[in-house]
């Protein structure tokens, strides 16, 4: 898989990770602190069809879902200078995985299953995925999808950390890899 030939300071800025990790949350942070757009692929869904996502779901089915989904991400992943954030589940299909990588930096948000349980009820109502299983059934879900969250260009442990923590984390480490590859000339 090769990498796009791109100045790497160009790249949009990919945040992936478990639902309910705070990928909007950290994106419009680290956005506003690099004076970027900020694109909520889910946000340009629901707009596109003029819906919830769960309403979405609900009206069309899971796969209507990931098919629109793959599009969407994969043409928004090859705009430059951006921060996105991308639905939870989007990084387990291939072509979104490979878009991403290819044309931008990916951080993996990452967070414990004991802290994540303890957002499981201001999560449930808005996601369609976690309504029909049970906890059990959640937890399984949790530790799959990392394997495909552990293929990242960089991770961060959320957990307790503040938004802004983490964002000004994001920030930081962006500004040492755009000097460490492609450094400033005075
Ligand atoms: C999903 C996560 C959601 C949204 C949809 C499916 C998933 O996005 O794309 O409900 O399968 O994990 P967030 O990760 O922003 O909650």
């Amino acid at each position: 898989m090769n990498n796009v030939r791109m100045s790497v300071r160009q790249k949009s800025i990919v945040l992936i990770g478990f639902m309910g990790v705070g990928k909007t949350t950290i994106g419009e942070l680290v956005a506003k602190k690099l004076y970027r757009s900020f694109i909520d692929v889910d946000q340009e869904i629901e707009k596109d069809f003029g819906m919830t996502i769960p309403e979405i779901f609900e009206q069309h089915g899971e796969a209507f879902f990931r098919d629109y989904e793959k599009k969407k991400t994969c043409a928004l992943a090859e705009q430059k200078l951006k921060i996105v954030s991308i639905g939870g589940g989007a990084f387990l299909q291939p072509e979104i995985r490979e878009s991403c990588l290819r044309n931008c930096i990916v951080f993996y948000l990452d967070v414990s299953w004991d802290e994540w349980k303890k957002r499981l009820n201001i999560l449930i109502d808005s996601r369609p995925v976690l309504q029909s299983r049970n906890i059990e059934e959640i937890e399984e879900l949790f530790y799959k999808r990392q394997d495909a969250y552990s293929i990242n260009h960089s991770k961060l442990t959320v957990n307790q950390r503040s938004a802004e923590e983490v964002a000004d984390f994001i920030v930081d480490s962006l500004k040492h890899t755009w000097d460490m590859y492609e450094p400033m000339n005075d």
